[in-house]
């Protein structure tokens, strides 16, 4: 059966802009700027993985909705942060000025700070699961966002440039990719699994579809950021040279790393393999992952 991404996608649209404050007494700006944040575009890539893994395994989407606003709620902070002129210093996200540059840098901040501990929240109140699952859905998302995860791997991405080329091989490269991308959308994927149940051999092989295209969708990400245009990125072209970050193109040439990203959708949707699934919503969004030109 085929999942129909577009209406998920709206579905996940509407839950995120409900589960996002609309007034604060103490702070209305902060609460604009987590809106303009979370609601200004993007493809919602990982929601959707925690929708359709859920739904995919026999789970209920209504479930699994406040779940991946946690997760997007967690990315989108990732992204005010990671424009900051602290990091990477970006001044365009999803074709509009970053929010740092709507809002101001302390407001960017902030708005930052509550979306993630926003996203917490929301996994305590997660309806119709066990207080048990609950925590085992926090810990998931924590461990992946954290210093071990995503928090790492930025610091690891900015700490990079400094090496030179020669010190800096694949699985260096690897790691740092697996940390700051590929632990939040492995997050995305089992969050949608212990939704539903799974037991562990099913999360083993969620967890090595996930790692797969987490991979292969930071892959394409370097190539896209040489080969694409700011116009239609929607973030600014050629900015990993600017910061003279090391990439899977710096690597390996841009066809190699095409090649490369390929071989390892192909990874993906090998670990599937002799997983009943009620649809092929994982398989359709791992091509979207990889396959994409913004
Ligand atoms: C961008 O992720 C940041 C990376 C981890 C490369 P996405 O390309 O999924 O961001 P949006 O939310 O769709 O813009
Ligand atoms: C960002 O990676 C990853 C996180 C925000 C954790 P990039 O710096 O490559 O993302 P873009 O290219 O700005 O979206
Ligand atoms: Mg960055
Ligand atoms: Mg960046
Ligand atoms: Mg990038």
């Amino acid at each position: 059966m085929t999942l129909d991404l577009a209406s998920l996608k709206e579905s996940i649209e509407h839950a995120l802009s409900q589960h996002l404050p609309t007034t604060s007494a103490i702070a209305p700006g902060l609460v604009d700027a987590m809106r303009y944040a979370a609601l200004g575009g993007g493809k919602r890539l990982r929601p959707m993985f925690t929708c359709a893994a859920a739904t995919a395994l026999g789970g209920d989407l209504q479930r699994a909705l406040p779940a991946a606003c946690a997760v997007e709620l967690v990315h989108t902070y990732s992204l005010v942060h990671d424009d900051l002129p602290a990091m990477d210093d970006d001044e365009l996200r999803h074709g509009k000025p970053a929010t740092h540059i709507a809002h101001g840098e302390a407001n960017a901040i902030l708005a930052g700070d509550a979306l993630l501990t926003l996203a917490f929240e929301l996994l305590t109140e997660l309806p119709g699961l066990a207080a048990e699952q609950r925590l085992g859905c926090i810990r998931t998302l924590a461990a992946a966002a954290g210093w071990q995860g995503m928090v790492g791997g930025q610091v690891l991405d900015m700490a990079l440039p400094e090496r030179p080329s020669e010190a800096v091989d694949i699985q260096c490269l690897e790691s740092l990719h697996a940390a700051k991308t590929g632990q939040l959308i492995r997050a995305s994927v089992l969050l949608g699994g212990q939704i539903a149940g799974a037991q562990p051999p099913v999360l083993e092989q969620l967890q090595a579809f996930a790692d797969a295209v987490g991979l292969a969708f930071q892959v394409r990400d370097d190539v896209l950021d040489v080969t694409g245009t700011t116009a239609q990125l929607g973030k600014p072209a050629g900015s990993d040279a600017q910061g003279n970050k090391h990439t899977f193109v710096r690597l390996l040439g841009v066809q190699g790393a095409n090649r490369y990203a390929d071989e390892l959708l192909q990874r993906a949707l090998d670990a599937l393999a002799g997983l009943r699934l009620a649809h092929n919503g994982l398989q359709q969004l791992a091509h979207r992952a990889v396959n994409r030109s913004y």
